[in-house]
């Protein structure tokens, strides 16, 4: 059997937790140097996987911005930009989103089986959409990837998506950036919601770096024996 991919998995927090505020604008949390970083994370990945909420309310397009990198993807024989990856069991995915509707690279929705037609129907030749149980199993969606190549993969959130990969134990390394503010607002989205994590003060995660990055702090945690030494 192939080898899951390599998963990273990549939020920014405000001091109290929060991913987001509940407001109508998307929260900036990290800074320039700091999106610079992410950058170039996704340059290193084959693919970057967000939940379908994430593309709903923040219309990312996941790209690789920085001229430099995609330049040297394609030296190396890759695409411009990885892979984009969503999961979803509404299949309610607006075609018109940038996650859709800009750059050329591949797109992939795992679907849950009952509405695998009805978002085939939705999407057409915009992204590759798969049948991948019910509800979508996460350990599925990456011995897919895996088949398909993908041996790095980063996952941006949110809140759910990233909960399900740290309780299965499908994470080999967070990065953690902490915002130099409070939201205080419990109708915003936390990082993370209830769960069972491997991780809990019998079983602690391992520090492999702290780095300061202007006026956020970027915690990367080691959660598997593959995560190298920081
Ligand atoms: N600060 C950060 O670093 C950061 C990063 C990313 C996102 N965010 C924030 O996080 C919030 C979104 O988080 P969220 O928890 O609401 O959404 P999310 O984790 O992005 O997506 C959740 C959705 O993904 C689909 N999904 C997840 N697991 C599934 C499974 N096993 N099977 C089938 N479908 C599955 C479902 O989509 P359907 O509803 O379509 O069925 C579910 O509603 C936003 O406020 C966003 O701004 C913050």
């Amino acid at each position: 059997m192939t080898e899951r991919p390599y998963v990273v998995l990549s939020c920014a927090t405000s001091i109290d937790g929060y991913l987001d505020d509940a407001s109508e604008q998307r929260l900036l949390l990290s800074n320039a140097a700091d999106l610079d970083r992410i950058d170039a994370v996704r340059a290193g990945c084959d693919a970057i996987l967000v939940g379908a909420g994430t593309v709903r309310r923040d219309d990312p397009r996941l790209l690789v911005r920085s001229a430099r990198r995609r330049a040297a993807r394609a030296d190396r024989g890759l695409p411009a930009s990885p892979t984009r990856v969503t999961l979803t069991a509404t299949g309610d995915l607006d075609p018109a989103g940038r996650f859709f509707t800009v750059g050329e690279t591949d797109r992939i929705v795992y679907c849950a089986a009952a509405v695998v037609e009805k978002t085939r129907d939705r999407l057409g030749a915009l992204a590759e959409v798969v049948d991948a149980g019910e509800p979508v199993d996460p350990a599925r969606l990456l011995a897919d990837l895996a088949a398909r190549g993908v041996r790095r993969l980063m996952v941006e959130g949110g809140a759910n998506v990233h909960r399900q990969f740290l309780t299965a134990g499908l994470a080999d390394e967070l990065h953690l950036v902490v915002a130099p503010f409070f939201v205080g607002d419990c109708r915003a989205p936390r990082f993370v919601g209830d769960g069972r994590f491997p991780w809990h003060p019998g079983r602690r995660a391992r520090v492999a770096e702290v780095r300061q990055i202007g006026d956020v702090v970027l915690v990367r945690y080691a959660l598997s024996d593959r995560c190298a030494e920081g």
